[in-house]
């Protein structure tokens, strides 16, 4: 049987496990790619590996996010971040240079290879042929030490493209055309992989739009083949080197199959709320805008840049709408400024912000109460422009440039004729706000500022384990019980020891003192402990207040994979009654613990206080076992890279 590119790459790179739809496998990480947002706990986590130099053949850490300097923390974290960087051998791209994605897109990725970012946009890359998967910051720190990546072995869903695209049909009104069908639920568990004669058609920026909003989907990640047209782009890029051919093979299988005509795909929007309810944009009718935003990891590549210059040109936009544009990259940047497209941007009326995420991430430009905010970027939830009240649509540029002309949403089939923007033979190449690592053995000092506190590290398992029932609590904790999650508390993501101050505080203000009084120790839950969000901080902030188990009803199952990549033994009462005898400061106690956490079965605890002993259940794989043994996935990441 012959296979896809998904399968392909997943092959070429398989440490573990089997190639069957939903079995658990492990795939060797190439590349890795961090933003500012999710780096600082990223590389807070590669220093408590304790690896010296990153492991893969390329890391590189973007500041694009957190860009505006209001106060000293952001600042201070990219100071933090370009020092450990520089030091453990992984490239630095300066805040200017670029949104992660399209500079990745630009200068990095490379076809055939695998790349794991802490960015849940990380799947822009397939449109380079890369295998491009989002993960959290914890799974990138592991692959920079060396670690595969876990993942359920995908399905494969074919998106066969047919035909060509009409004039002022775009790359963007594929992906919503895909949303439409899939939904925002439809591609989870896959990856979509593009195939077909209408991919030929599709420029890398192009094929990128589509494989960005593949996260949109749910989807594992999105792909498309490296051809003529991949070679083409990384020609352009000085980049030839990095080509590989890689298609499908002929008699390759999928498990699902979708066919799209590209000749019948018109200009569309998503609506608000949610990034799969399109239409198209004849039928939404002329609505009223506010503002137009042009920019994001989405539709910010030199293509998109110049169709929005070349619609805006000798033209000014319209008094009630606020234009603001923000070109993906320093390289697209300084092109448009070198051939005057940008000239023709400000000249139109547009504002034009730094290159980097932007109003997409919130960092200015909400738009005013109940506004209609037309966006080419790839999120419209309720809330997340910074206005509540706000409408956001996406759109393509195209749409945006039109709309911000007239007013009103706009089909840009009104405008006559579509320009002709050709891919250049040549992007301007000039990397120097991407600082290459101090060579191997420098002497770099990593500097953190007040805000920048050690990661907190378990130690191997014991023989004997032993503390007091900490806390006692009910059913349905969730993990902003555990650690709470609001606007104050939020800049320190990079300082658990701080946040651990509040560990567990709305169940009882004083858990964190006793907890550091007493040495750490253990904590009892009821049904579904944990429930909520996948927050890392909620296993972290009792790691630092020295938790070693936690023993409840039944466990929500995120936070229990949590706890154990923290090295704390998730327990489960084989009797729920026996919740009912601990009382809070009982002090409890695990014999022969190594030997009985191997068994991953049942685990005998007895309770010192009241002189009896209770089961609990340890359900853990192979591979937790040896987690929890070696004291969570840092130190256990740590032995592998040693062997
Ligand atoms: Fe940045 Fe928005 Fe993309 S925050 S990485 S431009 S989704």
């Amino acid at each position: 049987m012959g296979l896809n590119l998904a399968q392909k790459i997943i092959k070429e790179h398989l440490v573990s496990g089997e190639m069957v739809a939903g079995s658990e496998i492990s795939i060797k990480i190439d590349q890795t790619l961090t933003q500012d947002s999710t780096g600082t706990m990223a590389y807070l986590q590669f220093e408590a590996i304790g690896i010296p130099r990153v492991k893969t053949k390329k890391s590189v850490a973007y500041i694009d996010h957190n860009t505006l300097q209001a106060g000293f923390e952001n600042a201070d974290d990219h100071k933090y971040i370009q020092t450990v960087t520089s030091k453990h051998g992984i490239y630095f791209s300066k805040p200017g240079n670029g949104i992660c994605h399209q500079v990745q897109l630009e200068r990095f990725g490379v076809p055939g290879m695998t790349l794991l970012g802490s960015d849940s946009h990380t799947p822009t890359g397939g449109g380079i042929g890369m295998l491009a998967i989002g993960a959290g910051g914890l799974d990138v720190a592991v692959a920079m030490g060396g670690g595969p990546y876990y993942l359920s072995m995908p399905k494969v869903c074919k998106v066969e493209l047919k035909g060509k695209l009409n004039p002022w049909s775009t790359a963007k009104d594929i992906i919503l055309e895909v949303l439409r069908v899939l939904t925002v639920k439809g591609g989870v568990g896959k990856v979509i992989e593009y195939a077909g004669e209408g991919i030929k058609s599709l420029t890398v920026p192009e094929r990128a739009t589509i494989t960005n909003m593949g996260a949109e989907l749910g989807a594992t990640t999105s792909i498309f083949p490296s051809d003529e047209v991949t070679l083409e782009f990384l020609k352009a890029q000085g980049r030839e080197q990095d080509w590989i051919e890689l298609l499908p093979d002929a008699d390759a299988e999928y498990d699902e199959h979708i066919v799209i005509d590209l000749a019948t795909i018109e200009p569309m929007a998503a609506k608000p709320h949610s990034p799969d309810n399109v239409e198209k944009i004849s039928t939404i009718g002329k609505i009223k805008v506010d503002q137009v935003a042009i920019g994001s990891c989405t539709n910010s590549s030199y293509m998109d840049m110049m169709k929005v210059a070349a619609i805006l040109k000798g033209k000014t936009v319209n008094p009630n709408v606020s234009l603001v544009i923000a070109p993906g990259s320093k390289q697209v940047l300084t092109m448009l400024a070198q051939n005057g497209a940008l000239a023709d941007m400000v000249a139109a009326g547009a504002r034009i912000l730094e290159s980097a995420c932007g109003p997409c991430i919130g960092m200015g430009q909400a738009p005013c109460t109940d506004a209609v905010s037309l966006r080419t970027f790839n999120r419209n939830f309720e809330g997340r422009s910074g206005t509540t009240s706000a409408k956001v649509y996406l759109v393509s540029p195209e749409v945006a440039a039109a709309s911000a002309l007239t007013g009103v949403l706009t089909d840009p089939r009104e405008l006559g004729e579509a320009p002709k923007i050709e891919m250049p033979k040549e992007f301007l190449v000039n990397d120097n706000l991407v600082i290459a690592p101090a060579p191997e053995g420098s002497d770099v000092e990593v500097v953190r500022g007040p805000n920048i506190k050690p990661f907190p590290l378990n130690k191997a398992l014991t023989e004997k384990v032993t503390g007091k029932a900490l806390i006692k609590v009910e059913d349905n904790i969730t993990t902003d019980h555990i650690m709470p999650s609001n606007a104050k508390l939020l800049p320190f993501r990079s300082n658990v020891p701080y946040l651990a101050e509040f560990c567990l505080t709305p169940c009882d203000p004083e858990f964190p003192a006793r907890a550091k009084a007493n040495g750490g120790g253990f904590i009892i839950g009821g049904s579904n402990y944990g429930q909520g969000s996948s927050r890392e901080h909620a296993a972290l902030a009792p790691l630092q207040l020295g938790v070693k188990g936690v023993i409840a009803k039944s466990f929500a199952r995120i936070h229990m994979a949590n706890l154990i990549n923290s090295g704390i033994i998730p327990m489960t009462f084989e009797n729920e009654a026996d919740y009912d005898a601990i009382d809070m400061n009982d002090e409890l106690a695990i014999e022969n613990a190594i030997e009985q956490v191997k068994k991953a079965d049942t685990i005998v605890v007895k309770n010192l206080t009241k002189n009896t002993q209770f089961n609990v259940k340890v359900t853990l794989s192979d591979r937790q076992v040896q987690m929890i043994l070696a004291g969570g996935l840092l130190n256990y990441t740590r032995e592998q890279a040693e062997k």
